[in-house]
């Protein structure tokens, strides 16, 4: 077992079906330059509690920036003997150094809680990319909304008319969901911040090593409390798999959205040429193919989520080996979501809506029946009246196979005395938006005030 980090006290080496099942580096070779920055900064703990020596330590800080350089062009990769992405580095940083030198960094930690530690730090990063995209989606709805200020579209509830609403505001109500996982991974990455390094395999480490110096050294904001927690615990990666989820039902809401008002039925947008594809046998096709991969792949980031939650289920203190299998889960999602947000953020920015279709369709289906109400209330008629008097007029139109103004006075005040000719000033949907101007409506004044409570809250998350 030439090159392993353990051995000794095996008579043979591993069998090759073993080999082959417990290999790792096809993915955490990904976690290479983490490994050797943690690599670093242990080697500052071992100088500073007396370990190395000065000139040690320099020499062994060149050897890792040397093979840093090498990750980084690509000439060092892991070979097939290699068990995982430490014991590739350690074999690589000997061939550096030497053995005597190279031997001595493995000193006070494990690979344990070097991977706890190396998982956090890549989530950091990728959690950091990930939400410059999101932004980028953000900032296409809103430019989309302050694009139409005015326009009016049938809103919907059960995916029947329900009332007229901006489309300002129909576009910004899918930027939230999206702002506030912008507020997730910033909250996350409070708990994520944490460096288990020094925890060892789990029990903690003899030899009086400073977690602190190491966490600092790392940009994570303190040691684990508890070594066990440190090396075992896998909440972190899980709540970062949930983000992930959570942005993929956020876009696949919105991409469904897309998809059928794309619809000839629908007909409200355009996609961009860029941002659509063709059919291999029928030349007329222009499909939404953005918003189904997003719709999609949402699927594979909840699948991911719950194959993680299903692997730590059960596992008892402290590493068990299935705690490898966060890796890929994860590691999909990240790669996952750094593919859909730029092509969604594309897409939305070059959306063409058909305002026109919206506002022919707002009226439609006697979506200003409450304003009718509403008006009544106004008028002092209670509201269960009100609703009965408003629901008798969507009756009697309903039969006729007309809209609401589209009714005559006299039959308005054969359904109700209280129904006079004034009410068809709310039968417009302009007035009927105007008119929703309380908190958080969908009047333009309301709708222009919320968007820039978005923009500060994107721009602050
Ligand atoms: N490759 C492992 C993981 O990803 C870390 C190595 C720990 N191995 C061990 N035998 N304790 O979790």
């Amino acid at each position: 077992n030439e090159g392993a980090l353990w051995g000794a006290r095996f008579a043979s080496g591993p069998s090759p079906e073993l080999a082959e099942l417990s290999r790792s580096t096809h993915f955490d070779w990904d976690l290479a330059l983490y490994d050797l920055a943690g690599s670093h900064a242990h080697a500052k703990a071992l100088a500073a509690a007396g370990y190395l020596t000065a000139d040690e330590e320099a020499a062994m800080h060149a050897g890792l920036d040397a093979l840093a350089r090498r990750v980084q062009d690509g000439s060092l990769r892991a070979r097939p003997a290699d068990e995982d992405v430490h014991g590739a580095l350690e074999q690589a940083l000997i061939a550096e150094v030497g053995p005597e030198l190279g031997g001595k960094l493995r000193a006070g930690r494990s690979r344990n809680d070097q991977i706890a530690t190396l998982v956090r730090m890549y989530l950091l990063d990728h959690a950091r990319t990930i939400a410059r995209e999101i932004l980028r989606v953000v900032d296409a709805l809103v430019a989309q909304a302050e694009a139409h200020p005015d326009a009016i579209m049938p809103g919907r509830t059960h995916l029947q008319h329900a009332q007229p609403v901006l489309l300002a505001h129909h576009l910004q109500a899918h930027a939230w969901p999206l702002v506030r996982d912008l507020e997730r991974f910033r909250d996350w990455s409070v708990r994520a911040s944490v460096s288990p390094y020094g925890g060892g395999a789990l029990a903690g480490s003899t030899l009086g090593l400073d977690p602190q110096l190491v966490a600092g050294e790392l940009g994570l904001a303190r040691p684990a409390e508890n070594s066990l927690d440190g090396t075992a615990a896998r909440d972190v990666v899980a709540e970062f798999a949930f983000v992930a989820a959570m942005i993929g039902v956020d876009l696949s809401r919105l991409a469904e959205e897309i998809i059928i008002w794309n619809t000839r039925e629908f007909g409200f947008v355009t996609l961009d040429d860029a941002y659509s594809t063709g059919s291999s046998i029928m030349p007329q096709k222009k499909n939404p193919d953005i918003a189904e991969l997003a719709r999609g792949k949402s699927g594979r980031l909840i699948g991911n989520l719950s194959g993680l939650m299903a692997t730590l289920k059960g596992l008892p203190l402290a590493y068990n080996r299935d705690l490898q299998e966060d890796k890929e889960p994860v590691f999909d999602s990240v790669r996952t979501l750094e593919l859909v947000l730029p092509a969604f953020a594309g897409m939305i920015a070059t959306l063409r809506f058909h305002t026109e279709r919206m506002a022919e369709l707002a009226p439609q289906g006697f979506s200003l029946a409450t304003d009718v109400a509403e008006w009544l209330v106004k008028r002092g008629v209670p509201f269960r009246d009100a609703h009965e008097i408003s629901g008798a007029l969507v009756k009697v139109c309903e039969q006729r196979g007309i809209e609401l103004h589209e009714i005559d006075d006299a039959t308005l005040t054969q359904i109700s005395p209280h129904l006079d000719p004034a009410v068809r000033e709310v039968l417009s949907v302009a007035g009927s938006v105007a008119s929703r101007d309380g908190a958080g409506g969908t009047a333009p004044v309301r709708v222009a005030e919320q968007r820039s409570e978005l923009v500060a809250r994107a721009q602050a998350a």
